[in-house]
């Protein structure tokens, strides 16, 4: 089997800015309120005209240069997300087509876990030989399926995209994956019509049910456990400790998420890497957007070993311990 690794990465967040201040005027809250329960200050809004693959292809594009490569040496695409363009045809599709790419893609559904579950899938082609440059896109519009009634939510999500190339490596690379799901606690955070269960009806447009639900306590607790349990076994599968990390690069939620999970690991919180105050939770973008920051930050060295963990609607998990 082949080492996999990061060959390069890209991020692109839309321009329009909701601030905590926008969203008094919008729902019955308070910047207060948002700061202290969530480390939430900002997050991006995509215009009306831009869905998830708009967003998808520039944080794609970025990741092609960086990695000095030509769409059409793509072998694979996967894109992750819960805001594809369409239920069909699949947004890798579409992206494939706007990229200039010649390859089979396909679309991966895993929650808040997206990123992780895709980068576990696109490392297996490489490792057995299959592909050798593969794009792995966590593109969402979060902000379209918000209930912007919704106080308990619509202050959490924001519009983000997040590009991986991934292929081979001599040394370093990804050391191990721990993938998890929960199905019975789906209906924790759901969207619960516009599926084959509940079709698009004049009931489920007035019920308001084409928008993001969710038991935000019981997702809390199930997301600290997770945190903690899925970090300790990557770390484990890597054949390394806690101490061995250098970078912690967690799904962006919520601060007292992060925080919760920093100290049960008694890992130092600034070792956890945190971005959510401007951008808010971007599902499948979060854990790509935060590692590209990192990168620009300089905080991720050759060598470095960084563990990446995140959690979402499945209920799914995943972790990963990676040597950059
Ligand atoms: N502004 C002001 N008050 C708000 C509010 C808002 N935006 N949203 C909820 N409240 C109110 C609630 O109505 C409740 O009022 P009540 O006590 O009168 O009923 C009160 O604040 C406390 O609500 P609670 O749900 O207990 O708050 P919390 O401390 O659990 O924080 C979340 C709420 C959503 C921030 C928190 O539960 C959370 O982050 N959960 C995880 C969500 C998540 O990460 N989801 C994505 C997973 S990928």
């Amino acid at each position: 089997m082949r080492k996999v690794g990061i060959a390069s990465i890209g991020a692109y967040v839309p321009p329009k800015i909701l601030t905590n201040n926008d969203s008094e005027k919008m729902v019955d809250t308070t910047d207060e309120w948002i700061t202290t329960r969530t480390g939430i200050k900002e997050r991006r809004i995509a215009e009306d005209w831009q869905a998830s693959s708009d967003l998808a292809i520039q944080a794609a594009q970025l990741a092609l240069a960086n990695a000095n490569l030509e769409a059409k040496e793509l072998d694979l695409i996967i894109v992750c997300g819960v805001t594809f363009d369409y239920p069909f045809p699949a947004t890798a599709c579409i992206l494939q087509d706007k990229l200039g790419a010649t390859c089979p893609g396909f679309d991966l559904s895993a929650g808040c876990s997206g990123l992780i579950y895709a980068l576990s899938v696109g490392a297996q082609f490489i490792a057995n030989g299959m592909y050798d440059n593969i794009l792995v896109v966590g593109g969402e519009t979060l902000s379209k399926i918000i209930d912007w009634q919704d106080r308990s939510t619509c202050v959490l999500f924001g519009d983000a995209a997040s590009a991986v190339i991934l292929g081979p490596v001599d040394t370093g690379g990804f050391r191990s994956f721990v993938l998890g799901a929960d199905g019975g606690g789906g209906k924790l955070l759901e969207l619960p019509a516009g599926g084959s269960r509940l079709p698009a009806s004049y009931e489920t447009i007035s019920q308001r049910l084409h928008f993001i639900k969710m038991n935000g306590r019981d997702v809390f607790k199930f997301a600290v456990r997770v945190m903690e349990e899925a970090s300790l076994e990557a770390i484990d599968k890597a054949g390394l400790t806690l101490k061995d990390i250098d970078l912690f690069i967690p799904h962006q939620a919520n601060i007292r998420i992060i925080e919760s999970a920093a100290e049960r690991l008694n890992v130092p919180k600034d070792k956890f890497f945190v971005n959510l105050d401007r951008y808010g939770n971007t599902s499948s973008a979060s854990v790509g957007l935060a590692l590209y920051e990192a990168f620009l930050e300089g905080k991720i060295q050759k060598g470095s070993k960084i563990l990446m963990v995140g959690f979402g609607a499945g209920l799914t998990w995943g972790a990963c311990v990676l040597e950059w």
